[in-house]
């Protein structure tokens, strides 16, 4: 018998193995007065039972959220307590180890298994040879056919979607409802998102429509009429990883994208003063027809969104 009370008893194959028994040291409580922790975790159980039966009577009576709550915690409080007592100085302390044999290969295992392989294994496979053969064969043929659901999930191939929208010259700019928006849909200060009528809610499409002011706004050389009467559009699409750049700081006079905070200037067509959009975002040429209504000049000059496979280097 060890210092600690368990006995290394010899098992069945005559391994030593270390059996614990009841006065070994780790078959021992934690707790110095067993007795007094029992009795509190008895109490604290009667005080949970009772908790918890008082609990179900105020709830059919129609008690208040507050005396349901209380008597809910105290309920469980009671009960995790003196379960918690109950495994920490009430339960053998252990620790308890399982022996495990040793499984480690021999020498001569291994030895044993090399010449096997060599001699019967070898041969066992060559006997058969055209067999593995054409194994070889089904298993490079299945090694090109599994690529033809990989390549197809990458879904059809692209094109020029990827460098246009649905915007066109003359497009109608549209709300959400697919009404067509006029100068008098949005005042001084004013944002709304439009979008093209044939590509409602469309995700490359989404646009921006701001009204800072009421006299034309030129952004840069070559867009003195893209804005007129102070109206003023911009891609929704955050040319940083794509986000619908949704917040517009009036006093500023910014946009501002809220996945990764980039903010754009509108004044300078909305260059990116702040965050990490690479480049601004693409403005939309406006102009005010005979009836009020906003229709595109033109469709975006430039793809819209995060372009970074045509722009290499600029991330
Ligand atoms: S997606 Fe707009 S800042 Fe990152």
């Amino acid at each position: 018998m060890s210092e600690n009370g368990s006995e290394h008893a010899p098992s069945e194959t005559g391994e030593e193995r270390i059996a614990v028994s009841a006065d070994s040291s780790q078959f021992q409580v934690a707790a110095r007065h067993p007795r007094r922790v029992e009795k509190s975790a008895f109490v604290l159980f009667l005080v949970s039972v009772a908790a918890f039966a008082a609990f179900g009577a105020t709830y059919v009576l129609g008690a208040s959220d507050m005396v349901l709550g209380v008597l809910l915690a105290v309920g469980m409080l009671g009960f995790g307590v003196a379960l918690a007592s109950w495994g920490k100085y009430l339960m053998p302390r252990g620790p308890f180890e399982e022996y495990r044999a040793p499984m480690r290969t021999t020498e001569e295992q291994k030895k044993l298994l090399v010449s096997d392989f060599a001699s019967r294994g070898k041969v066992a496979i060559e006997r058969r040879g055209f067999l593995a053969k054409v194994m070889g064969v089904a298993g490079a043929v299945f090694g090109v056919v599994a690529l033809f659901p990989l390549i197809r999930s990458l879904g059809p191939k692209p094109g020029k979607t990827l460098d246009t929208t649905p915007w066109k010259k003359g497009s109608y700019l549209t709300d959400i409802n697919g009404r067509r928006l006029t100068v008098a849909d949005v005042n001084v200060g004013g944002f709304v998102t439009c979008f093209p009528e044939d590509d409602i809610g469309g995700a490359m499409s989404q646009t921006v429509l701001l009204h800072p002011q009421t006299t034309d706004i030129v952004t840069r050389v070559g867009r003195e009429t893209w804005a007129p009467q102070g109206y003023i559009a911009f891609s929704k699409v955050c040319t940083h990883a794509g986000c619908p750049v949704g917040l517009y700081e009036q006093a500023t006079e910014q946009l501002l994208c809220p996945c990764h905070q980039s903010l754009f200037d509108i004044y300078s067509g909305c260059e990116p003063v702040f965050g990490p959009a690479p480049r601004p975002l693409p403005q939309l040429p406006l102009y005010i027809d005979s009836k009020g209504y906003l229709r595109a000049q033109a469709p975006y000059n430039e793809p819209v969104g995060p372009g970074f496979w045509t722009r290499g280097g600029e991330l």
